[in-house]
């Protein structure tokens, strides 16, 4: 049987390059439904792990000897790569973090301390994870500024006439998820960066859930800042990017204070080092940063475009299969969407519903997400996620959906 679907992609031959995807998991083949947690990683990516620390292992920017020469080119290179990746003019406009929460915590100390102060407003929207509210929180406390909230209808869209109205010349930073990890739903991003330059505030982009996905330029996008995770886009955990205008990133104070940050240290003072290393305090995390270059390579290897109409094949087909079963409620049914199928059963709580799911092989996420307000505008609990990826199939889908009719046949109430 061809395993060619209508994107051009050879799905088996992707499947291949996975070694965790080929194993049982409680007796059945495993189906890696979980993939907005976490995607699997290609071997070219564990591959350049174990290849580090094999083959030339040692701190960067700090040694002229060979080995570490040869680990700053490779960690140097993954800057010029997510340079490439995302579309910024500039490599120095990468600053390598632990992830993308990391990310949005470097811009409220940093930018947040600096250009926001009592009354000031920072406008998020209903779906945002948590880690795009509590920075945000936190600094409202410490500054008095105040935090707004975009609300969303119940397709899971946002309000685009109610996030007008509460713009201003209050407004200072619009910080948005371009694809909700909860819903799956896709923002309108340029407009909304578009309406917010018009008041003068500056935009960050949670693009967590986008990396993988959505192709990503940040010079067409025209965003001031954009976040995202490695692992989330077949690369190591532990590691990501934060983007920045080199305009802003010049004005705003370091993150952390440390080795690399600096110039020159006396016990006067301190001069601090230029972007990016300004905001690199530290020994980084250097094999994965070294890892993530190919996770992007295999991204650009298959297609970005090829990706999404593979994964909206999928979503398009779990859309539809999963409203077969007896009960189920889509939680998110935004015209655009990312490969993201949440789900309730009437009767059946989400937790069950995971461990039943498991039981059968099947690994989706269970609970709130992590996105517990926009769980409250829905009045529940949490969902059920299935979230998938290029190297899922509709077999598996399948495999799913009888699965859900078999738990619903034996445990509804
Ligand atoms: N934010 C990740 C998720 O949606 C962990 O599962």
């Amino acid at each position: 049987m061809s395993t060619i679907v209508s994107s051009g992609l050879d799905i088996q031959k992707i499947r291949d390059m996975f070694p965790v995807l080929h194993q049982e998991v409680n007796g059945k083949p495993l189906i890696y439904f979980d993939n907005a947690a976490t995607s699997q990683k290609p071997k070219s990516v564990i591959d350049a792990l174990t290849g580090y620390y094999e083959g030339y292992n040692s701190n960067i920017h700090r040694g002229i000897h060979t080995l570490a020469e040869k680990a700053t080119t490779a960690f140097e290179e993954t800057r010029k790569r997510a340079q490439q990746f995302i579309n910024s003019r500039e490599a120095e406009e990468i600053i390598f973090t632990k992830g993308t929460t990391d990310s949005i915590n470097l811009v409220a100390s940093t930018f947040g301390r600096k250009f926001i102060n009592e009354g000031d407003e920072i406008i998020i929207t209903t779906m945002e994870h948590h880690s795009n509210i509590v920075p945000w929180q936190l600094l409202c406390e410490e500054k008095g500024a105040i935090l707004k909230v975009i609300p969303i209808n119940e397709a899971g869209e946002i309000i685009f006439e109610e996030y007008e109205k509460l713009l201003s010349e209050k407004t200072k930073l619009v910080s948005v998820v371009y694809a909700s990890n909860s819903l799956g739903t896709v923002n309108p991003v340029e407009k909304i960066i578009a309406k917010a330059h018009e008041v003068g505030a500056k935009v960050l982009l949670d693009g967590a859930q986008a990396a993988a996905h959505i192709v990503l330029d940040v010079q067409k996008l025209n965003c001031d800042f954009l976040a995202l995770s490695a692992h989330k886009a077949y690369g190591p955990t532990g590691t990501g990017i934060l983007y920045g205008k080199r305009e802003i990133l010049e004005k705003i104070p370091p993150y952390q204070g440390g080795g690399e940050m600096i110039k020159d240290v006396s016990f006067n003072g301190t001069t601090y080092n230029d972007i990016p290393y300004k905001f690199e305090a530290g020994t980084p995390n250097i094999a994965d940063v070294i890892a993530f270059k190919y996770a992007m390579d295999f991204i650009d290897e298959l297609g970005k475009t090829n990706i999404a109409q593979h994964e909206n094949d999928l979503l398009a087909y779990s859309t539809s299969q999963l409203q077969t079963v007896d009960g189920l409620k889509l939680v998110g049914t935004a015209q655009d969407k990312v490969s993201v199928s949440s789900f309730i059963v009437d009767g059946i709580h989400h937790f069950d519903l995971g461990m039943l799911l498991d039981a059968k092989g099947v690994a989706v996420r269970t609970g709130h997400h992590c996105t517990q307000p926009l769980m409250d505008n829905f009045c529940i609990e949490g969902t059920a996620r299935a979230s998938f990826a290029v190297y899922n199939t509709k077999a598996e889908i399948d495999v799913m959906v009888e699965g859900l009719h078999d738990i619903v046949k034996k445990y509804r109430k």
